[in-house]
């Protein structure tokens, strides 16, 4: 468990690939799957990968990385609206990396709130599927051995 970094993404991004891959890319969610699945390689980790479009399912995810590495999460539309997955991640007590495919602070006023940023370790936005490897490297450097 302590060597399990879980991957955790909001509603929509099972559509990546085809949802506005002018803003979003043109990566699949299998390919961000298999990006992932190469960085926790190269650093020795388990990954649990996941991927829910219901709010409390989300919560639920959250819920069961206790006791893991840390999370990148990608709550994607949940990060602007989301107080019961902000309250999750306090209860778990977690490191969690959030994670934006795009540059939402160069993207609609109502994206540029966010209800992880203040109880994440980080964030990373723009950098397309390069932002969860760098998310996961991110946890590695905090793994105590
Ligand atoms: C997103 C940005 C969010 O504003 C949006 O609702 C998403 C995806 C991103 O990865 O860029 O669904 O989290």
């Amino acid at each position: 468990m302590p060597d399990t970094v879980h991957v955790l993404n909001g509603p929509n991004l099972n559509l990546l690939g085809t949802r506005e891959p002018e803003v979003y890319g043109h990566a699949t969610l299998g390919d961000v799957e298999n990006a992932c699945r190469a960085a926790c390689e190269r650093h020795g980790l388990e990954l649990v990968f996941r991927q829910t479009n219901h709010e409390g399912e989300l919560v639920g995810f959250l819920q069961e990385a206790r006791g893991s590495l840390g999370v990148a999460l990608n709550a994607a539309a949940y990060t602007h609206t989301s107080v019961a997955v902000a309250d999750a991640i306090k209860a778990v007590g977690l490191n969690v990396v959030e994670v934006h495919l795009s540059n939402v602070f160069a993207r609609e006023a109502f994206r540029h709130h966010s209800y992880v940023s203040s109880v994440a370790l980080g964030v990373i936005c723009g950098l397309g599927i390069d932002g969860y490897r760098l998310a996961i490297d991110a946890l590695a450097a905090r793994r105590v051995s």
